[in-house]
């Protein structure tokens, strides 16, 4: 076969990220293989074993454990409180829910602004006490540090750049890089981030066409959420994704199933069987 026609002939399906045979963990070298075949794969967050079990047995190939627990699953307004603990805690039982998934676990805020060596000390914890395959960190510039301090430990980094939910008390929750300045800023930080080591970079509520240019830019894959179809891959907030969130959500999500409603409907079903004495059965009684 010449070369121009291996180039042609269709991607080997068996090594996708999405769909494909292979049964063993996910590395960031299947990752960056992706790229290079032009594949797009789906991420999706997990907070507990048995929704990143659901998504794992799903085939999603990159789960992450995302500060985003602050707000869709401990109950707190933002991102900002979530600790180490919490994050530690719970990223341990989504790495007990999965077998294939790479799974990512979040830097809280507050857990590697101060420089490097506590970047280390805190991604080493969660890769040594949790069992994550790799951390992700927010900025491009302002993390470069820590994440050549990270890599060079061995530490796979991914990197998130546009809205960084972290910094919402400086930034709100608005569209990133609109200003040429602040297109040209984003477009450096993300060279800045491959070349301090990141394996993947997220790009949150960035205009697309944007997106697309720092996509073309690089040779790491880069995840969009609000940023395009013109990214490498696309993440979603679990909750949104599913319909649990409550509320308004935001415009970049698609919601694919109601289990807001199906829960509710479920738990009201219940209610009213144990009131009027239909629950338990014979068939649920024992003798
Ligand atoms: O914490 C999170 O869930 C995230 C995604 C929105 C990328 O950072």
């Amino acid at each position: 076969m010449t070369l121009q026609a291996a180039q042609k002939s269709p991607a080997d399906s068996s090594k996708a990220l999405y769909g494909g045979k292979g049964t063993r963990r996910i590395t960031v070298h299947d990752i960056a293989a992706a790229k290079t075949r032009g594949e797009k794969w789906p991420m999706l967050t997990a907070y507990d074993a048995m929704t990143a079990s659901v998504f794992d047995e799903a085939g999603i190939p990159v789960i992450l454990v995302g500060d985003s627990m602050g707000n869709c699953h401990l109950g707190y307004e933002t991102t900002v409180p979530v600790t180490m603990d919490e994050m530690t805690f719970l990223s341990a039982a989504v790495v007990r829910g999965t077998k294939r998934a790479l799974v990512v676990g979040d830097l809280p805020f507050g857990s590697y602004q101060e420089g490097p060596v506590q970047a280390l000390r805190n991604a080493t914890r969660l890769i040594k006490d949790a069992g994550v395959q790799a951390v992700k960190l927010e900025g491009g510039e302002r993390s470069l540090a820590q994440t050549e301090l990270l890599v060079q430990a061995g530490i796979p980094v991914m990197s998130h750049l546009g809205l960084t939910p972290q910094s919402v008390n400086t930034m709100g929750y608005r569209v990133q890089g609109r200003s040429d300045e602040a297109a040209h800023r984003l477009l450096s930080d993300a060279k800045a981030a491959q070349d301090a080591g990141a394996f993947a970079i997220v790009l949150e509520l960035v205009p697309a066409e944007l997106a697309a240019e720092v996509t073309r830019s690089l040779h790491i894959p880069t995840i969009g959420i609000g940023a395009g179809a013109g990214t490498d891959a696309q993440v979603l907030v679990w909750t949104d994704m599913a319909g649990l969130t409550g509320g308004k959500v935001p415009r970049f999500t698609k919601q694919y199933a109601n289990l807001r409603e199906t829960l509710g409907d479920a738990a009201r079903a219940f209610a009213e069987d144990v009131s009027g004495g239909a629950f338990p059965a014979e068939e649920h009684t024992f003798h």
